[in-house]
């Protein structure tokens, strides 16, 4: 099985696998489809999940990670590193340790290992489907609900807190009020979205980067095929006789980064953990870090194109 490396958190009393297995897939999966497909990675060796409130996804996790304890394939939970996050219709000071719990009964766990602010963004009612009305679109109370995720590792039902889709701007702001800083920041990256000017704050800060959408989420509503049809990445691969995906992996990792990979195929989840024996070349990194940069993932892309969205995707 493969070794995966761990990385150490500031604040975190666990260190996390810096690769693990995404569980947001498009079109949703249902549960069993997810359960398996969860079951399968931990069989390949992933020992790190990333679900969320909105993926749907908390419920198979739980119930595949009971399975693999009930079948042996791993000794105890605490071989295990969880993040789940808070969706934004939760994002109220109040709300924040409930929305927390709840998320920890749907994965049938008493503690996560990492609890994460999903957006920089408050709504103000649950929503069945996006794009959502504009007048349930608010700005997000930092302070009030960074609070409310200090209680939630303070009452020990997560050991680490971060964000998730944080500009430096308002990491600089989160800064400025916390007690207990954020750990990470998972953010979108990849060979087509760098994020330098974020990576270089964030390591000045001591907030590790968990990099989402490593592959381009090709297929995917909020994604494109950027990456995996790549022809620069296609060369650089048949060179070291990789896969285009593995190049994309391999980078992301050589950047100091932990990164979250969604397969539910059992040949690709494999291949995706194969990224620890190898390294590219000087030069192959240079023609990476010439690649045309876009950001993929826009919020406005999924909540809608209104002013605080807007604003939000324009900070840097
Ligand atoms: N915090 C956030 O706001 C946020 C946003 C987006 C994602 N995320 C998290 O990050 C995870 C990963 O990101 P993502 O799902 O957006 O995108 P991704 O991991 O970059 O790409 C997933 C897509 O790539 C395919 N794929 C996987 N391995 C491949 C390979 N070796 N070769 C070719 N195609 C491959 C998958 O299909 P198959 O399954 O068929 O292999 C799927 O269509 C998510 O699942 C979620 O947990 C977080």
């Amino acid at each position: 099985m493969v070794c995966i490396p761990t990385v150490s958190l500031n604040g975190c009393e666990k260190a996390m696998p810096v690769i693990g297995m995404g569980t947001s897939s498009y079109p949703p999966a249902d549960m069993e489809t997810a359960k398996a497909a969860i079951l399968e990675a931990i069989k390949a060796g992933y020992r790190h999940f990333d679900t969320a409130f909105a993926y749907g996804s908390e419920k198979p996790l739980g119930q595949a990670i009971a399975q693999a304890l009930s079948q042996g394939l791993i000794q105890s939970r605490d071989q295990l590193f969880i993040t789940t996050k808070l969706w934004p219709a939760f994002a109220e000071p109040t709300q924040i340790v409930s929305a927390c719990k709840m998320s920890l009964q749907n994965l049938g766990l008493e503690y996560v290992d990492m609890y994460l602010i999903h957006f920089p963004v408050r709504l103000t009612e649950m929503i069945k489907r996006t794009p959502v009305a504009e007048e349930i679109v608010r700005e997000l109370d930092v302070k009030g609900v960074w609070e409310g995720m200090e209680e939630c590792k303070n009452l020990g039902l997560t050991k680490g807190i971060g964000v998730s889709n944080f500009s430096c701007k308002k990491l600089h702001h989160l800064l400025s009020i916390a007690k207990i800083p954020p750990a990470l920041n998972q953010v979108e990256m990849n060979p087509a979205w760098h994020q330098k000017q974020l990576r270089d704050f964030c390591r000045a800060k001591g907030i590790h980067i968990t990099a989402y959408s490593p592959l381009g989420a090709n297929n995917t509503k909020w994604g494109d095929n950027r990456i995996v049809e790549s022809d620069v990445l296609a060369n650089i691969a048949n060179l070291n006789q990789k896969t285009t995906a593995q190049v994309a992996l391999r980078w992301a990792y050589e950047q100091g980064v932990s990164l979250i990979a969604k397969s539910f195929n059992n040949d690709r989840m494999i291949q995706n953990l194969q990224i620890f024996d190898w390294e590219l070349s000087e030069d192959h990194l240079q023609k990476i870090n010439q690649l045309p940069q876009r950001k993929g993932f826009t919020l406005a892309s999924i909540l809608g194109p209104h002013q605080i969205i807007l604003e939000l995707d324009a900070e840097s």
